[in-house]
């Protein structure tokens, strides 16, 4: 393994230093966690496969106007990020009663919403993320606001492109959970953008005609088949070989390798010099 520093160890990616300051690798590993971590497992080839899926996903939604960190695809398990300041906050949109949701409300499992719903959630492993409201938001300063609107709004967009882009493809987008960030220009203007991964990692999918699960829920429920699911959405996206990586239950490495420069002629080419570190941060939040 490579010798550069770690700047966190998460439960599904390893962050490491950029080359460039302002800049991060996120390297996507084949631990599965689920129930804070209670749970886990080690499944062949799901980084390979999420970090695919979230540099589409990304490039897609960057080109629709969504500002993301992702800068490229590096290999078949890192790509190059924009460092953000991450806000606290996790943005859950739902579009079909599920999971927690189902728990708490008493609701059946495919219940379609009338209409999608915002939740919010503290990042916050000790106390198991708690769900928390714009108030607390605003109250203990996570966030403003004028901010938290431009976040719901963006978190609704991507929920628009994402439910067409997967119906196009036959999966139902059930619900799924975003992370924002911030950086500071070097006029000391303020840039929110999309982070972390959208991946079946974080997204409800289900098969329109089936209503099969091809997200983590896999691996929640002891469902079995996660890595197959997953590649499963990668294919149907476009973004695998006809017969796929996956071989005898585990992944083909070779076969994987290979396709690490797909992303990058598909990814918008951003330059690097234009990321400077910010000199002060404008305001607090
Ligand atoms: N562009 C970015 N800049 C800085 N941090 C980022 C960026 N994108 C994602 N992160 C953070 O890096 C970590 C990614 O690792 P991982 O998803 O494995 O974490 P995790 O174990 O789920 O922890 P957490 O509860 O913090 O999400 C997360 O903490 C995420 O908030
Ligand atoms: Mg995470």
């Amino acid at each position: 393994m490579s010798k550069r520093k770690v700047i966190y160890d998460g439960k599904a990616k390893t962050i490491y230093e950029g080359p460039e300051p302002g800049t991060l690798i996120q390297y996507f590993k084949d631990d599965a966690t689920a129930f804070n971590a209670e749970k886990h497992a080690l499944i062949s080839g799901k980084g390979v496969l999420n970090n695919r899926i979230s540099a589409h996903l990304m490039t897609q939604l960057e080109a629709i106007g969504i500002p993301t960190h992702f800068m490229k695809s590096l290999n078949m398990r890192e790509q190059l990020v924009r460092e953000v300041d991450i806000i606290p906050i996790e943005v859950v949109i739902r579009n079909i009663a599920a999971g927690s949701l189902c728990k708490r409300l008493g609701l059946k499992e495919g219940t379609v919403l009338p209409q999608p719903i915002v939740e919010f959630y503290y990042k916050k492993d000790e106390l198991g993320d708690p769900m928390v409201n714009e108030n607390h938001i605003v109250t203990f300063g996570w966030s403003d606001p004028y901010e938290l609107e431009e976040i719901v709004g963006m978190s609704f967009r991507v929920n628009d492109y994402l439910n067409g882009l997967f119906a196009g493809i036959g999966l139902r987008l059930v619900d799924f959970k975003l992370e924002f960030g911030r950086i500071w220009g070097e006029y000391g203007e303020l840039y929110l953008m999309l982070a972390d991964e959208v991946s079946p990692d974080n997204c409800r999918l289900w098969d329109a005609k089936t209503n099969e699960k091809m997200d983590k829920d896999r691996f929640r429920q002891d469902l079995g088949g996660l890595a197959e699911a997953y590649q499963q959405v990668a294919q149907r996206l476009g973004l695998l070989p006809h017969g796929g990586i996956i071989d005898g239950g585990g992944i083909n490495e070779q076969l994987a390798a290979g396709l690490e420069e797909i992303e990058n002629e598909l990814a918008k080419e951003r330059r690097l010099r234009e990321l400077k570190r910010p000199k002060s941060k404008p305001r607090k939040v």
